[in-house]
């Protein structure tokens, strides 16, 4: 098996290339790329053109699927693979993918362990827009002073469905409003998260509502603060879509975002989820 790995930027993010696509689809392969995203937060698999089956096999491979999201009215896609678009003939509910124009991380407010990667296809590009950034949150706590470290650690923060929906709210049919807004999942997470492989995580974006015992607005600041320097250059990237890339990210470890595009431009990006095994509260 050989698989090649090389650094996009010195704290996140590898281009894999491979000499044989077969390669990927052995357990051996497997392990090697979850050790990697563990290492190097995000993963590209430029054109790899994945059909749906082998991104469940591989998914399946890496650990085990879990399935975030409702079914909408797609056709000839299996229940576990998610299509992001805006397309309404296929999402009923845009809302939530224009929820994912703002940093955040998947499954937050879902009383589980959170998601540890996300995996993306892409089947539609859009022509303008529609790029992905990701902003590594392992990054972003090493690079605090320690003073800045010893200020978090320790504090708590309530993730909600609702909180992320709030730059939308404006834009939200009436019709639709209660339905998106009146959500009610809600987890509460540190704000420092301390891994079981001695690595420290924050967990923040746009999820994060609020700080527990501290006034609601001063939680709120700290956590825009948090994400703005996680956001920055040296911690984060941009992918760049093209039709056939596939990327793996380590959803515990990064916020994520997509750069605006037109419900028109057809974008779609089939996901599927890698179950977390780790509990924030233990
Ligand atoms: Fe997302």
């Amino acid at each position: 098996m050989a698989l090649h790995f090389e650094d996009i930027k010195p704290k996140i993010g590898s281009h894999v290339s491979w000499d044989d696509r077969d390669d990927l689809f052995t357990h051996e392969a497997a392990k090697l790329v979850r050790e990697k995203v563990e290492e190097r937060t995000v993963l590209v698999f430029p054109k790899l053109n994945l059909t749906d089956e082998e991104q469940l096999a591989f998914t399946d491979m890496m650990g085990g699927r879990v399935k975030l999201t409702g079914q909408f009215n797609k056709q000839e896609v299996d229940e576990n693979v998610y299509q992001v678009t805006l397309d309404k003939k296929i999402n009923p509910q845009p809302e939530y993918v224009l929820g994912t124009y703002f940093w955040h991380m998947d499954g937050m407010p879902i009383d589980a362990p959170p998601p540890f990667a996300t995996m993306l296809s892409a089947r539609k590009v859009s022509a303008k827009g529609g790029q992905t950034e990701f902003a590594s949150t392992w990054a972003a706590w090493e690079g605090l002073s320690e003073e800045e470290q010893r200020e978090i650690d320790g504090l708590r923060a309530v993730h909600s469905v609702k909180a992320s929906m709030i730059p939308l709210t404006d834009a939200i049919p009436a019709e639709q409003y209660q339905k998106v807004i009146g959500i009610q999942a809600e987890k509460e997470h540190p704000v420092v998260w301390h891994r079981a492989n001695g690595r420290k995580t924050l967990l923040i974006g746009s999820t994060a509502d609020r700080i527990v015992d501290m006034p609601t607005v001063d939680g709120r600041a700290l956590l825009w603060r948090l994400t703005e320097w996680a956001a920055q250059p040296n911690f984060s990237i941009r992918h760049d879509w093209e039709e056939g890339d596939f990327v793996i990210w380590d959803n515990t470890a990064a916020m994520h975002r997509a750069i605006p595009y037109d419900a028109e431009s057809g974008r779609m990006m089939h996901r599927t989820t890698l179950v977390g095994t780790e509990a924030t509260n233990s």
